[in-house]
């Protein structure tokens, strides 16, 4: 069969060209969402009198079969087929014959593809957004469970302050609460009709428009028809959402690296996840967690790459938007993957509580001497001179004598000896968002409200 364009044209297309121009090797996983916006679209023609209700049948029908070849992988490309529009037509007029042709009254492959490539996204973000719940689910479970676990905290990676295990579980989590109201609200933008937008200028046949977003379980209707065929923000939003939600899995598995190494000892990484050395028979390699973090860049480069390809396009539809595709595919997967991989290694990691008790320090509770001293004034420096003093003799400070305080500031008293006690520094920190039991449990339980009725919403996906 001739290109869809081929009547103004007289020479032949260099075959390099051809190949050049074609998108069909990637875009044809848009298939379904093709044979659908089609099928609505023969109704809609239907609807308006421009096809017969047997015209309409016998197109519904052929796209079905269509669909099916598709679905048995028994689809013959044919090397005219430029891309999955194309292909799909050419089919559907072998199959059904030259009905076929009035199929594309009034549209245009520029609302096709955008109709498409939404109705690809967004029920492949539905699927992402239950991973993501997955993977918070996880994370709360644990962190109930884990709630006596405690360890160091760092900034700048040195101890800090003792903290539950449970609370820096529930900081990823947050973020990745975040990332899944993101994908939420983008998918309400994602879920916006173009088709009926026609080349650019709109639709000469009236097609309702309402309609054709109702069959194909869009929210509404995009109002302008240049908008319509030229806007692929939608791509680029979910792009910058992949991104960051790889950014919090990549900082997360890097804690969860240097966490698993020998000189942390905190967590083990289930065989399940790791792999081995091909040299060293000892080495067990936290795999999974580099890939997750190795593939942040990737993703990064899929928002930047295309970004780039939206800059200065004129208006509506330009071929340089046939790029769109494969980034959104490749974000789309490997998010998929670092997903539900980052479920697996967090379902099955052994975490070593007293490996982690045992590497808090006396210093940590430097900012629990001062703060016994509060309302005093020069805290801060009187428990740092403790600190040094307890370096000068070479001992933890709760080993330092009650003089010794006393020489530093005459308000210690004997009950100083308490303040080296990781729980009660972890219990002290109550108000709201803290470490203490309390304040986890608080998040525990808010996290676990906001999961609630999810859980439905993604059963109905699938
Ligand atoms: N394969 C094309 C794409 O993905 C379909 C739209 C072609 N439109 C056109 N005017 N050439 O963008």
């Amino acid at each position: 069969m001739a290109q869809l364009w081929g009547g103004r044209f007289t020479g032949k297309v260099d075959p390099l060209m051809e190949a050049f121009n074609a998108s069909l090797s990637f875009d044809q996983r848009m298939w379904k969402a093709d044979i659908v916006g089609s099928q609505a679209y023969a109704k809609a023609l239907a609807k308006q009198g421009i096809i017969t209700s047997e015209e309409r049948d016998a197109l519904v029908q052929g796209l079905g079969k269509v669909a099916k070849e598709w679905e048995t992988k028994s689809f013959q490309v044919k090397p005219s087929d430029e891309d999955i529009h194309t292909a799909n037509e050419r089919r559907l007029g072998e199959l059904v014959g030259s009905v076929a042709g009035k199929l594309h009254t009034g549209r245009s492959r520029n609302d096709q593809v955008a109709t498409d490539m939404r109705l690809w996204l967004r029920d492949e973000a539905r699927v992402l957004l239950g991973h993501l719940y997955d993977l918070i689910r996880v994370a709360v479970d644990r962190a109930e469970s884990e709630i006596d676990i405690i360890m160091p905290g760092y900034t700048h990676l040195q101890r800090a302050q003792p903290i539950r295990w449970s609370h820096w579980l529930l900081s990823y989590a947050w973020g990745w609460q975040a990332d899944a109201i993101r994908l939420e609200q983008l998918i309400s933008r994602v879920n916006q009709l173009p088709l009926g937008s026609g080349a650019l200028a709109g639709n000469p046949f009236n097609v309702d428009r309402q309609f054709l977003a109702q069959e194909l379980g869009f929210e509404g209707v995009i109002q302008n028809s240049l908008y319509g065929v030229s806007d692929r923000d939608f791509v680029a939003e979910f792009l910058f959402w992949s991104s960051m939600t790889m950014i919090h899995l990549s900082r997360w598995s890097e804690d969860l690296i240097i966490y698993s190494s020998g000189e942390f000892g905190f967590v083990t990484l289930a065989d399940a996840y790791s792999t081995g050395s091909s040299l060293m028979p000892q080495k067990k390699n936290p795999d999974s967690l580099e890939l997750i973090r190795g593939k942040s860049g990737r993703i990064f480069g899929d928002m930047s790459g295309f970004l780039m390809t939206l800059k200065g396009l004129p208006s509506t539809y330009n071929k340089d938007l046939q790029e769109d595709k494969e980034p959104m595919f490749d974000a789309a997967d490997n998010l998929s993957g670092c997903l539900q991989i980052s479920t697996g290694v967090l379902t099955t990691l052994k975490v070593h509580a007293a490996k982690m008790k045992q590497s808090l320090s006396n210093d940590m509770l430097a900012t629990d001497l001062a703060e016994y001293l509060v309302p005093f004034r020069e805290t801060h420096h009187i428990a740092g001179h403790a600190v040094r003093l307890g370096e000068e003799h070479g001992v933890p400070m709760s080993q330092l004598k009650l003089e010794d305080f006393q020489k530093l500031h005459p308000k210690f008293e004997a009950d100083v000896s308490q303040v080296w006690d990781y729980e009660k520094s972890i219990e002290q920190r109550c108000a709201q968002g803290g470490t203490s039991r309390k304040t986890v449990l608080e998040q525990i339980s808010n996290l676990r409200a906001w999961l609630g009725d999810r859980s439905d919403k993604k059963r109905k996906v699938h």
